[in-house]
């Protein structure tokens, strides 16, 4: 039930808080530490490379773990398409361990790549929203993302889910002495913050109005693991909106695509790395040389006085649990601004089960 929400994707926004807390409250124990079974976590430590498996906005997801397991834990990991990695299988390494992601747990080319990695005798995770979904049921072993059910077409709360649990897990194989942080605390602070985020929706109204419902197409840039959350930005706004959206790597949009910059096309810059950021603000000021309507989002301790959206800091990889809540905002009012019925675009299906 969407109560007094117009649509249930604004309801499954403001319930991102909620999403975090209940993850917290089954995945640390009363003495603050993180317990998910032994197995899992053994095998995972005992991988020499791990292999993210999904689609669409779960590997986006994935984009993000894959930087947690290697930037805090010292684990290899690849991140796949399923529907790549079916038919073109990588060469393995020698002890590869396989985490799917699937907030419905049925997605047909994500389950194609189970049943293969089965029959190849690999074990697997599966981070799922939907208990004894097939993802669930056939991988080694399975956690919920405790999500609730998600019912508008385009994922937002089942991706913050799949960060955060992703998060808690390479918290827990990474050697925490060596980390400069408790993600405990972190992952709270995240939802006190997200909520502020939610409660600036009018300002992400207005911005959607001027910026993105006239448009014809549309940039998100980004650096490092803003770079990813740019490709989930863009995804959220095409799918809904209908609005051409590309995700890029801000530094790769000089080599070609800078020839789609025209007079008034917005590009949208995420900044949440320090060490990228100056680098991420030259490639934005070459597409407003060209006319670009540019807006920033960005973390407050690497903003600037002329920044237009400033984000309360945190860990540097779990900023995009802050950062895609604007893009979400954004997608969603540009649907609505439009006239769309932003529940249900037209072309999909909630779960895609063809391959
Ligand atoms: C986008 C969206 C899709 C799904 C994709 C995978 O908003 O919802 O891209 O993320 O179809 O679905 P799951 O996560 O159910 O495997």
């Amino acid at each position: 039930d969407k109560g007094t929400y117009p649509f249930y994707m604004l309801k499954e926004i403001d319930e991102q808080p909620i999403v975090i807390r209940n993850l917290l409250a089954r995945y640390f124990n009363a003495d603050k530490k993180l317990q998910f079974g032994s197995e899992i976590l053994r095998e995972i430590k005992e991988a020499d490379r791990l292999y993210i498996i999904a689609a669409g906005t779960s590997y986006h997801a994935g984009l993000v773990g894959g930087r947690m397991f290697e930037q805090w834990a010292g684990k290899p990991t690849e991140v796949h398409i399923s529907s790549e990695f079916a038919y073109e299988q990588p060469l393995l390494a020698e002890k590869p361990f396989f985490i799917f992601l699937s907030q419905s747990g049925e997605t047909a080319d994500s389950r194609e790549v189970l049943q293969q990695i089965n029959v190849q005798g690999y074990h697997s995770l599966t981070l799922t929203n939907v208990e004894k979904s097939t993802l669930w049921r056939e991988a080694t072993y399975a956690l919920p993302l405790l999500a609730g059910p998600e019912i508008a077409v385009a994922s937002t709360k089942a991706y913050i889910a799949q960060v955060t649990l992703e998060s808690m897990l390479a918290y827990a194989v990474a050697d925490q002495s060596q980390l400069d942080f408790d993600l405990e605390q972190a992952l709270s602070k995240i939802a006190v913050d997200i909520q502020g985020i939610v409660d600036d929706k009018e300002v992400f109204q207005k911005v959607a109005e001027e910026l993105f419902v006239p448009a014809t197409s549309a940039f998100y840039i980004g650096r490092g693991v803003d770079s990813a959350v740019s490709l989930e930005a863009a995804l959220k706004l095409k799918e809904i909106s209908y609005v051409q959206a590309e995700g890029f790597a801000a530094g790769e949009l000089k080599h070609g695509t800078l020839a789609l910059i025209e007079d008034g096309t917005p590009v949208v810059a995420l900044m949440t790395q320090a060490k990228m950021a100056l680098l991420t603000r030259g490639n934005l000021a070459e597409t407003q040389a060209r006319g670009a309507h540019a807006f920033t989002i960005v973390s407050k301790s690497i903003a600037k006085a002329n920044d237009d959206y400033i984000l309360p800091d945190t860990v540097e990889l779990l900023s995009p649990l802050l950062s895609v809540v604007p893009t979400q905002l954004l997608a969603y009012y540009t649907s609505l601004g439009r006239g769309l019925d932003v529940d249900r675009p037209r072309n999909l299906a909630k779960s895609v089960t063809v391959q």
